[in-house]
């Protein structure tokens, strides 16, 4: 789990109007990390969330799927925070079914998990079982 970098994370979100803040760290297998935070939008429904932000960032700059090793995302919920579905089939798409992935809070409650954990039965082009 690599709570520090998903604090780090977490501070710059740009939440005017939930004051939500949420961060998500990807920790690479070169000991490289990929932050992510949610930006929001007076568009309500343009805001994207901090896992999605640093998993399209970890694409942008040049890395795969295959590159990440853990993910650590935080919030301060009550329990370890939980991914919105959008983020859980966008994670299907990039995340490797190995890599661990550590949903926490500011209280250090933490949830490990796997993608295929999240989105059972998730909707996979790449998949046999879903064309
Ligand atoms: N949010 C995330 O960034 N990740 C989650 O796992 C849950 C929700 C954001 C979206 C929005 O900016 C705020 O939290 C409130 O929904």
């Amino acid at each position: 789990m690599h709570l520090k970098e998903a604090l780090k994370a977490r501070e710059r979100a740009y939440v005017p109007y939930s004051q939500f803040k949420v961060g998500a760290a990807i920790r690479l297998k070169d000991g490289t990390f990929v932050l992510g935070a949610n930006i929001e939008n007076s568009s309500y429904g343009l805001t994207c969330c901090a896992e999605r932000n640093a998993l399209f960032s970890l694409i942008s700059q040049g890395y795969n799927k295959d590159d990440i090793e853990s993910i650590t995302v935080t919030g301060d919920t009550k329990g370890p925070i939980s991914p919105c579905g959008a983020c859980r089939q966008v994670m299907k798409e990039l995340v490797p079914k190995d890599a661990k992935i550590f949903l926490t809070n500011l209280k250090g409650d933490v949830h490990e998990t796997k993608v295929d954990e999240l989105l059972p039965f998730g909707f996979d082009l790449n998949d046999d079982k879903s064309v």
